[in-house]
């Protein structure tokens, strides 16, 4: 299988209640300047499509807020599609679908139309190394699926940062994390091919006892071919956006771009 469809197999799986409560919580934090974005673009009463869903702290918190009508999740990992729904009933949430499959693999025929297709957090670039020209076909499929004025929101990121520093497209580099993360250092071994970034990274944990390795092929798009894609497949008033709330809530290297149907 292609190590995009396997990078959080067994992701989000916690021994501890309490490491769990508190995992929880800072991620509906995490996402409350996405809410208030899409609150300020899009009101309420939101049906919503989001594509790498992850845990659906997204669309939990679009729910918390009362801004949503109804949410899908689609989400190829099955420990963040098992988190999504025990965080589910315990919330109470009745309005969020979380659906486990490649995207690719998806008909959007049983998901309805949508006024928002959100794809954030790098999602939208793990899908055309998976099939190249897959990229293209999925954003056809999301035009096809959002309602009439229905917008799409992608956030993506150039690894600018990255690719600066590489020598013969090639990166090796580490970093170091302060206690309490369990984790002590992170190896990064990066390769430039066309497009498309390959990262590996391995984290050491902090008593020496485990390490934990993960591969990823992304392709990095720019400002410029990312509109110019949407275009060719008819989104009309393509912008891009530089922060979701504030300037410190995205990197230098990362965007948001949000086309009309
Ligand atoms: C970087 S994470 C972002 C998760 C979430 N959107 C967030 O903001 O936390 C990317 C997610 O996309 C999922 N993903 C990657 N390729 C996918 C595919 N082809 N179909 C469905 N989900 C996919 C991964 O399993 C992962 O959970």
């Amino acid at each position: 299988m292609h190590p995009n469809l396997l990078a959080y197999n067994n992701h989000e799986v916690f021994e501890s209640k309490k490491e769990l409560q508190e995992y929880r919580e800072s991620k509906l934090r995490g996402v409350s300047n996405n809410v208030k974005f899409i609150e300020r673009e899009f009101g309420d009463n939101l049906r919503v499509i989001e594509i790498g869903s992850g845990n659906s702290k997204f669309l939990y918190a679009l729910d918390q807020q009362s801004l949503l009508k109804f949410g899908y999740g689609i989400e190829v990992s099955s420990s963040r599609i098992k988190f999504a729904n025990d965080w589910k009933k315990e919330l109470g949430i009745q309005n969020v679908y979380n659906y486990e499959d490649n995207v690719l693999n998806v008909n959007f025929d049983y998901l309805g139309q949508a006024d928002l297709v959100y794809c954030v957090d790098l999602a939208f670039q793990f899908i055309d190394p998976l099939e190249p020209g897959s990229d293209e076909k999925l954003l056809k499929r999301i035009y096809n699926h959002l309602e009439p004025d229905g917008r799409l929101v992608l956030e993506l990121d150039t690894h600018k940062r990255l690719i600066d520093q590489m020598e013969n497209n090639s990166l090796k580099t580490w970093q170091e994390f302060t206690e309490p993360d369990p984790w002590k250092y992170l190896l990064w071994n990066c390769s430039l091919k066309d497009k498309n970034i390959v990262i590996n990274k391995t984290f050491i944990k902090r008593d020496f006892t485990q390490t934990s390795d993960s591969e990823v092929i992304l392709k990095n798009y720019n400002r410029h071919d990312i509109i110019s894609m949407m275009q060719k497949i008819g989104f009309k008033n393509c912008k891009v956006y530089e922060h979701w709330d504030e300037e410190s809530d995205l990197l230098e290297d990362e965007f948001i771009v949000v086309g009309e149907k």
